[in-house]
């Protein structure tokens, strides 16, 4: 069981380079098999979650070349239409995909429901009402969802709910449908906008992404093409509260500022330093830090998937911060975690009280989900003495070479791998 050792206090300084975005290249790849030659897919993250995907598309029968470290080749045209299987649908969120791709190309799909972090109830019901609206039938038997369709024909869709996942799979399977299909109540991410120039560079017609109504005209086919998938605005978003925390001077490259911004205003707002460039941010921490208000919202709002961290940043700002959580119904598993380093936070629904103290304190500590495991890494960064984080595969399936990026920068961190306590204990047990 591996798990970080983290030595905090100490300050942080030089740069980062943020790798490809993970919420995009989990979509890019699925999308691959809406393709009728090779595509070359640029600037992947080396994370679990890319693991995954590029094995299941390899089980399906797909070719997959890996490059070099950060390029893949993916041959769709001997994929085969096969369950995607609970071992693997339950690891991520993103597995979800696989429907809207496989509808897109064979009519039919058969994909288990997908897992990933929990963070409260997650339907897929604004997913399964796109698929319908295009013309295909669902039911979901033994926790698989099926999919078929004779035709699908344009339609237009309302999302009830904003949704990063329906719209990227309304995308998908709308592509190469029959006629005009129009997406209202669209999300804005940049993921979203990130896939539909992934698929237009291929040859589908879909213009709109980034706003509210994305219109997708059908074609017939989708040739090979060579894309570059764009950086990681929350893993970068990570590294500033890193920066924040620990009161460090660091340049974060390849980034977009644009997809920061609504991180780097909450920054500046509490006292932190953030100078923009090109295509990187320079973060330099203040002393002190005042509280503030954070209330997550769909792009271009504060981003959910950056509230963790922020809170941890918080917990040692002056005053008082009230953090809203208003896209997941269970975004606070964190909190208990951080209280153990000393945190004063309460928790009231979907709002979290923090009431700064001076200093953290480093204590042993579990990742609950993939952004809490974020922040308890900048929680600890900025705490006094050590503090262990169990459970990191859950980071590792979003934060490429985490530790090394860490301790290229200076902090104290090593992955440590022993065996897990409970399981040694009742060896133990056993033996006596
Ligand atoms: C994606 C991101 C995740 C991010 C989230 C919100 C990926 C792989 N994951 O997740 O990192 O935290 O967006 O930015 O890109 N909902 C429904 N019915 C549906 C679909 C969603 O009620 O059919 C609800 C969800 O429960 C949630 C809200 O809509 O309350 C937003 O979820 P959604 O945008 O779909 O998140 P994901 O695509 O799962």
């Amino acid at each position: 069981m591996e798990k970080y050792v983290i030595r905090g206090g100490k300050k942080l300084s030089g740069e980062v380079v943020i790798s490809g975005a993970k919420n995009a290249v989990v979509a890019i790849l699925p999308a691959t098999i809406l393709s009728d030659e090779p595509c070359i897919v640029e600037n992947l993250p080396n994370i679990s979650d890319v693991t995954i995907i590029l094995q299941i598309l390899s089980e399906m029968g797909a070719k997959v070349r890996m490059i070099n470290k950060t390029t893949v080749e993916i041959d769709p045209r001997t994929l085969q239409n096969v369950p995607v299987p609970y071992e693997k649908a339950k690891l991520m969120r993103a597995s979800s995909y696989f429907l809207g791709t496989l509808l897109g190309r064979f009519h039919e799909a058969h994909v288990s429901m997908p897992g990933g972090c929990n963070l409260g109830d997650r339907p897929i019901d604004q997913h399964l009402k796109c698929f319908a609206a295009l013309g295909a039938t669902y039911n979901i038997d033994g926790g698989m969802v099926n999919l078929t369709a004779d035709t699908l024909i344009g339609n237009q869709i309302f999302f009830d709910k904003n949704s990063v996942g329906a719209t990227i799979n309304g995308i998908m399977a709308a592509t190469k449908a029959d006629g005009l299909t129009i997406i209202e109540n669209a999300a804005k991410e940049p993921h979203v906008v990130d896939l539909a120039n992934f698929l237009n560079s291929m040859g589908a017609d879909i213009i709109g992404a980034g706003t509210d109504v994305i219109k997708i005209r059908g074609v017939k086919s989708l040739h090979g093409t060579t894309y570059s998938v764009i950086p990681d605005q929350i893993e970068a978003g990570t590294f500033m509260t890193v920066a924040a925390a620990t009161r460090s001077n660091i340049l974060i490259r390849n980034v977009i500022p644009k997809h920061l911004e609504p991180i780097t205003r909450k920054l500046v707002k509490i006292g932190v330093q953030v100078e923009q460039y090109d295509d990187a941010v320079r973060v330099i921490g203040g002393e002190d830090y005042t509280g503030t208000t954070v209330k997550t919202q769909p792009h271009p709002g504060f981003p959910t998937d950056m509230q963790p961290q922020m809170a941890a940043v918080l917990t040692c700002s002056k005053g008082a911060s009230m953090v809203t959580e208003s896209i997941f119904d269970n975004r606070f598993r964190y909190v208990d975690e951080l209280r153990r380093m000393g945190a004063n936070i309460s928790v009231e629904g979907r709002v979290a009280v923090i009431e700064g103290v001076e200093r953290l304190k480093g204590a042993p500590v579990k990742a609950t989900d993939l952004r809490a495991g974020a922040a308890l890494i900048v929680a600890a960064l900025s705490a006094e003495g050590v503090t262990e984080i169990y459970d990191i595969f859950h980071v590792e399936r979003g934060y490429e070479n985490m530790e090394e990026k860490l301790r290229a920068l200076g902090a104290d961190i090593r992955k440590v791998d022993e065996p897990d306590p409970v399981a040694a204990e009742h060896t133990a047990r056993k033996a006596i």
